[in-house]
């Protein structure tokens, strides 16, 4: 591959915030909790926390190792590591699961500019929880509005990823990141300190470990991997664009710290809020979309002014945190095609576009409109769940196995410890989880889940 000719990150900060930005997203604020929720809180928040430290970190280090080693997106690294194999299908489920999942994820990411706008109108003055239940369902099932919304926020991410990786991304990434967390501060602090919020928190802090089963261990992995954007090759495409000097197993922790930090701290904007207005943590995908505005009302309603503003600026919060990770989702895909069949990004992304925008409409009136199930599931639940639950941690899986046991140790070192001029101390525990304890941790999870152990 043109080695020298790949263009990089500007500077290690910035591929650190690069990176966070496509980790923080909806999968923080909007899946997190709703997931959290299901699952009955503070046990599934504890495995998560398991997971992303005990899976997370390892494989994140092994991704960046495959791309920056590789210096090509995910869908060509593998074939470059490992030629004359069939370890490129990883790098091509990756491909297929991004793809996927920028389809429904589009949607949720739509939803938050129908919000903005609700905000900009002070469309949520007076209205108390019913209201919001009612107005959100409305708005979710009509098959035109969300549709409308959807394809605005895919044409916006195809023309951030046409502009390319260092004026697009990383720019953008490095002024929203600092934003969104701020924003996110305050809005927790508000949160907690609402009416009756201490049944929330209790539901944040108590652990219930008789509602542990296989479908929470499963929902927490699958979590951690969505969340830190694992299993696709996203950031190892990423790493691709890393320097020479990028410190592999800082970035992960930071990104790490940073990506657990604003999905605990969502939980401390979400569950206070639900308890308060008496909304069910279970609510699912609608979870955020019918609290928050409660918050915004009750903490502030008595200044209409107030609770209009700070509902913008949070609405506003999840449509650039949604951006950055729909850039990165894009990208991968669109790198891929690029690489693989030397066609220009701008037609490449284009037909990337194409094919989320027919997913992306299917899975949205899925909600609605078309009432076809599968396997039970809507359209867009299903895409959720094949790619969450099934093709991320298969992801990681393999590429446990591949950087575990088919890439030459010494490849990991070196890229680890950026050619001895680093220090890994920490090298032989993460070689040994990545070998052993990561991927029968996963492989335990799956097998649970179909029922074999119990
Ligand atoms: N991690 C992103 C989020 O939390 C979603 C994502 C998943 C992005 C996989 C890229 C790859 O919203």
């Amino acid at each position: 591959m043109q080695k020298n000719e790949r263009v990089s990150f500007g500077s290690k900060l910035g591929a650190i915030l690069a990176a966070a930005g496509s980790a923080v997203g909806l999968g923080n604020i909007w899946r997190f909790p709703f997931e959290a929720g299901n699952h009955g809180g503070a046990a599934f928040i504890l495995i998560y926390l398991a997971c992303v430290l005990i899976l997370g970190m390892p494989i994140m280090i092994a991704e960046f190792t495959v791309g920056r080693h590789s210096k090509a997106s995910t869908g060509k690294a593998f074939g470059i590591l490992a030629p004359g194999t069939q370890w490129k299908l990883i790098g091509y489920l990756g491909v297929l699961a991004g793809l996927l999942i920028l389809g429904y994820y589009s949607v949720v990411a739509g939803w938050t500019l129908e919000y903005i706008l609700a905000s900009l109108n002070n469309g949520f003055a007076g209205q108390g929880p019913e209201d919001f239940v009612a107005s959100f369902q409305e708005f979710s099932q009509d098959p035109l509005r969300p549709i409308i919304w959807l394809l605005a926020f895919l044409f916006f991410t195809h023309y951030i990823v046409v502009k390319g990786v260092k004026d697009g991304i990383e720019k953008s990434s490095k002024i929203m990141m600092p934003v969104l967390f701020i924003l996110i501060v305050v809005l927790a602090i508000c949160s907690v300190t609402l009416p009756n919020a201490g049944k929330g928190l209790e539901f944040l802090l108590k652990p219930d470990f008789s509602k542990l089963n296989a479908d929470v261990f499963l929902g927490a992995m699958g979590q951690a991997f969505f969340s830190l954007s694992l299993g696709m090759g996203c950031l190892s495409t990423y790493a691709s664009y890393f320097g020479p000097d990028t410190k592999m197993g800082k970035t992960a922790l930071s990104v790490g710290a940073i990506d657990t930090m604003v999905a605990i701290l969502a939980g401390f904007i979400i569950f206070p809020a639900a308890f308060s207005v008496g909304i069910q943590p279970d609510a699912g995908p609608s979870l955020i979309f019918i609290t928050l505005p409660n918050v915004f009302q009750q903490a502030f309603g008595g200044v209409p002014f107030l609770a209009a503003l700070f509902s913008l600026m949070f609405y506003v919060l999840l449509a650039l945190a949604a951006l950055t990770s729909t850039i990165s989702l894009h990208e991968v895909v669109t790198a891929f095609l690029h690489e693989k069949f030397g066609w220009k990004r701008n037609r490449a992304a284009i037909l990337v576009t194409a094919f989320c925008v027919v997913t992306g409409v299917l899975s949205s009136l899925s909600l609605g409109a078309w009432d076809a199930k599968f396997f039970n599931l809507s359209f867009f639940d299903l895409l959720d769940f094949v790619t969450a639950k099934l093709m991320l941690p298969l992801g990681g899986l393999l590429v446990c196995l591949f950087v575990g046991w088919y890439l030459k140790k010494s490849v990991s070192r070196d890229e680890l410890t950026n050619y001895g001029r680093e220090k890994a101390p920490y090298f032989s525990v993460y070689m040994f989880i990545l070998k052993y304890i990561a991927p029968i941790a996963i492989a335990l999870i799956f097998i649970n889940e179909l029922g074999i152990l119990s």
